[in-house]
């Protein structure tokens, strides 16, 4: 006799896990099926949380080689890098995060089958057991497909995880490349590059796109892009890599430029240019994941892209079987899918489950760090939306001076008429921590002038969002 559950979830990542808790939290017989052999997906095992830990520590290496430190007083007589320790600890964080979210699986009264889901019928899922290749069979009611994303590749940069990387491989280097290549200029490329630059690798980051960071506000993506350059991080822009070819111990990266203004080199667009480095990280993307899935036989559609489609309320093309998470359109991001997965647990329980997309914060967390929420210039003046903007700086912040780290701004931009904030974007220290008040007063609808009137702690960073939101009635205190 096969189990039957409520709902049976694919995929143990953000989306998966907790919406598979909020489901049972409404009371549902709830199964959650995995097939890494640990819970957390992506997200825990091997992506927001091993590289934020190694950001963190790199962090540090940085500022006690770089005479941060000794403007404090701290004089250090000799400092060693000590890679193991530093990547054992990353693994140690990941463990204990990836075992909470079993002890929660526990906790929740959801079973968890450790193995590979495959629909079969619209209302049943054979799971293939990771340990002894058995299959079983689940009845359910409903389905959350959750299965996530992997790395794109190019097509002529075969990724062995040796020396030629993805972000997997890029996180878990044996030893500090003498000259990293990365291949985009996106989250990945940016983040990974910050944490083998501190650690004193050269680091070259070939970018197609005139600017780095994507679609973030070009003002932001240019403060961090001087910023980078000036903490050492080289970059050839509107270059396109035609070639990576690995020889022994070296890598061969060629590309040509699209325009004569792209390169730091500013070679002419004809000039074919030739890397030489001894790691190269390939970040130019991540793809939706259903491999083996089984969708075809239940004809679920997904776009070009490959990404599952879903309506409104994340229902693919057969009802009772649901989409969330980096599966599905929207920013390939933990909380975004966190926020769907909770959805669909509660339009499951017949609630009415609910993302709001205008107010999904973007961080990239270098240092300082880019975080982003709402519109951006570009997209307000492509709209023709009149708005106001406010600026302001840290350097003119008290906080930010007493802790030696005042590079960069906020910047709110709000309605011109009703004043009310529509986009707000952060290059700063924990800028990524700053912008959560921006995302609760978007939420409620609030004004530039909510924000200016509310208390802000003194001293603190946050003052600089609230002298933001009073620059952009032009009544900013200081500057
Ligand atoms: P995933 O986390 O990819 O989880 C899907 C899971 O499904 C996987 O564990 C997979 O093994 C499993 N699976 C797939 N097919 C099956 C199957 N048939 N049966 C059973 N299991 C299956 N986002 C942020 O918001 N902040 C960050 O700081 C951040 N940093 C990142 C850093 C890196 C290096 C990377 C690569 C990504 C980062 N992301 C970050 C993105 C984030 O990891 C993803 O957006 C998030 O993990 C998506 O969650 P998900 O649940 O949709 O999918
Ligand atoms: P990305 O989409 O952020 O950046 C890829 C970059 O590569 C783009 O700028 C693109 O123009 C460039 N590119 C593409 N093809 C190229 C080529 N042939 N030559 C040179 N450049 C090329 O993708 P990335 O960095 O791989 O990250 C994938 C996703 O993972 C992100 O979109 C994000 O959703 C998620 N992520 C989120 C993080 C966060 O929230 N802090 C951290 C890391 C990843």
């Amino acid at each position: 006799m096969a189990d039957s559950f409520d709902l049976v979830v694919i995929g143990g990542g953000p989306a998966g896990y907790t919406g598979a808790i909020r489901a049972a939290q409404l009371g549902l017989k709830v199964a959650i099926v995995e097939k890494r052999g640990t819970l957390g997906g992506t997200c825990l095992n091997v992506g927001c949380i091993p590289s934020k830990a190694l950001l963190e520590s790199s962090e540090h290496f940085s500022m006690a080689t770089h005479g941060d430190f000794a403007l404090h007083g701290l004089k250090m007589a000799k400092v060693e890098l000590d890679l193991k320790a530093m990547m054992d600890r990353k693994e140690k964080i990941v463990k204990s995060l990836t075992d909470g979210v079993a002890y929660l699986m526990k906790k929740n009264k959801i079973t968890y089958f450790s193995g590979t889901g495959k629909l079969l019928s619209k209302s049943s899922v054979e799971v293939t057991l990771k340990d002894d290749g058995k299959k079983e069979v689940l009845e359910t009611k409903n389905v959350m497909l959750a299965t996530g994303s992997v790395v794109a590749e190019l097509p002529f940069a075969k990724v062995d995880e040796k020396m030629v990387v993805s972000s997997t491989g890029a996180l878990e280097l044996d030893k500090v490349p003498k000259h990293l290549i990365v291949i985009g200029g996106g989250v990945i490329g940016l983040e990974l590059g910050s944490v083998w630059l501190r650690l004193g690798a050269e680091v070259t980051v070939v970018e197609f796109a005139p600017m780095i960071c994507g679609i973030s506000d070009q003002g932001a993506a240019k403060s961090l892009y001087k910023i980078l350059q000036k903490q050492g991080m080289k970059f050839l822009l509107s270059t396109k890599v035609t070639g990576v070819e690995v020889s022994g111990q070296t890598v061969t990266v060629t590309a040509e430029a699209l325009s004569s203004d792209g390169g730091a080199a500013g070679q002419k667009p004809a000039d074919p240019i030739v890397l030489k480095g001894d790691r190269v990280l390939v970040s130019v993307g991540r793809k939706a994941y259903s491999d083996g899935l089984g969708l075809e036989t239940l004809g679920i559609k997904k776009d070009p892209r490959g990404m599952v489609e879903v309506d409104d309320h994340f229902r693919t093309s057969v009802p009772n079987i649901y989409a969330v998470g980096d599966l599905i359109r929207g920013p390939m991001l933990a909380h975004k899918a966190e926020e769907e997965g909770v959805a669909v647990a509660e339009i499951v329980a017949g609630k009415p489950g609910h993302v709001n997309y205008e107010t999904v914060p973007s961080i990239i967390y270098t240092w300082p760090e880019l975080a982003s929420v709402g519109a951006t210039e570009e997209q307000l003046k492509k709209d023709g939306r009149a708005y106001r903007a406010g600026s302001f700086p840290f350097t003119a912040n008290a906080r930010a001076k007493t802790m030696g780290m005042t590079d960069g701004q906020v910047r709110i931009l709000a309605d011109e008429k009703t004043d009310r904030v529509l986009g707000c974007h952060i290059v700063g220290p924990r800028a990524s921590d700053l912008l959560a008040e921006v995302v609760v007063a978007m939420e409620f609808g609030a004004s530039s002038e909510d924000i200016a009137r509310s208390f802000h702690g003194h001293p603190t960073l946050s003052e600089v969002v609230r002298e933001a939101a009073l620059a952009v009635d032009k009544r900013a205190r200081q500057s």
